[in-house]
């Protein structure tokens, strides 16, 4: 199949999936977000491939977040759709019964940090850093980024970032457990390739029954799921929005009234 906005490739059994968006340092538009979903689905049925790398294209950025240009002019219902069909394919990559391995080449903000921690494991360049910036916009995460940052480094310092919007470099994801190793970026493909070639020696079905049992003791369906695609959308209806996300496309600071 062939892609806009996404590059796929496949090499000794590993299936490269690159966001190719560096002008906009790969922000994650709906047409994107469905491709890498298509991308996960085709590497699950291929009968070559084993694991998956997901990365951004360029040294900047893994992925800066969700496209604030496209949903800035979005209610409260189309809010709520976005978020739920994002959700789905975040969802499918979590669930994917081959491994995807995040190697986070830069900036992953918002939806390239819930995009990360969808994967079922995140190698950091130096140069990455990671936060949930959404309350700047007058928005919160939208693709489970308040559940899965929780399940990946707790409530107290999931809170912080998610409420204070601070973004932390590679060594601190590291600390705090949201990434799992931290190399130089020359190195990133290499070390994510080590691991998936490690991992692609072992069974199948049972790497694939792992991914799912580990999955289970979250309670994939548990209510926070459901309850983030309501808030997510139900923000989109509020005037602080419209300020928020108006102020980062004309490169200002947003004044919030609390309407
Ligand atoms: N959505 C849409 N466009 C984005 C974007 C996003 N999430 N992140 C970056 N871009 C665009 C910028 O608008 C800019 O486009 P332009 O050249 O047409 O003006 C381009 O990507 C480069 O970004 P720029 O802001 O100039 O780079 P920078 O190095 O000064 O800053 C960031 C980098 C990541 C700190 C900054 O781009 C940023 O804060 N992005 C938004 C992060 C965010 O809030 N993500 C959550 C969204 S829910």
């Amino acid at each position: 199949m062939s892609f806009q906005n996404i590059l796929v490739s496949i090499n000794e059994g590993i299936q490269t999936i690159t966001v190719n968006r560096p002008d906009k340092l790969n922000a994650l538009n709906y047409l994107t977000i469905q491709e890498i979903g298509k991308a996960v689905a085709e590497g699950n049925h291929h009968p070559e491939v084993f694991g998956m790398i997901l990365t951004g294209s360029g040294e900047k950025a893994f992925v800066a977040g969700a496209d604030i240009s496209e949903f800035a002019a979005f209610g409260a219902i189309e809010g709520e759709k976005l978020s739920r069909e994002g959700g789905e394919v975040f969802n499918s990559i979590e669930q994917s019964a081959k491994p995807v391995i995040a190697a986070v080449n830069g900036f992953a903000l918002g939806g390239g940090c819930e995009l990360a921690m969808a994967c079922q494991m995140r190698i950091a360049a130096e140069n990455a850093k990671f936060g949930q910036p959404e309350v700047n916009l007058g928005l919160i995460p939208g693709y489970a980024g308040t559940q899965r940052l929780v399940q990946l480094i707790g409530k107290g310092k999931a809170l912080e970032l998610l409420m204070t919007a601070d973004m932390i470099g590679a060594e601190e994801a590291h600390r705090l457990g949201l990434v799992n190793h931290v190399v130089p970026q020359a190195e990133l493909i290499a070390k994510t390739t080590e691991i998936l070639k490690k991992i692609g020696t072992k069974a199948p079905l049972a790497i694939a029954s792992v991914i799912r049992c580990v999955n289970a003791h979250y309670q994939f369906d548990a209510n926070g799921f459901d309850a983030e695609i309501r808030e997510f959308g139900g923000l989109f209806g509020s005037q602080d929005f419209k300020e928020g996300t108006q102020a980062f496309l004309e490169k200002r600071k947003a004044v919030f009234t609390g309407k």
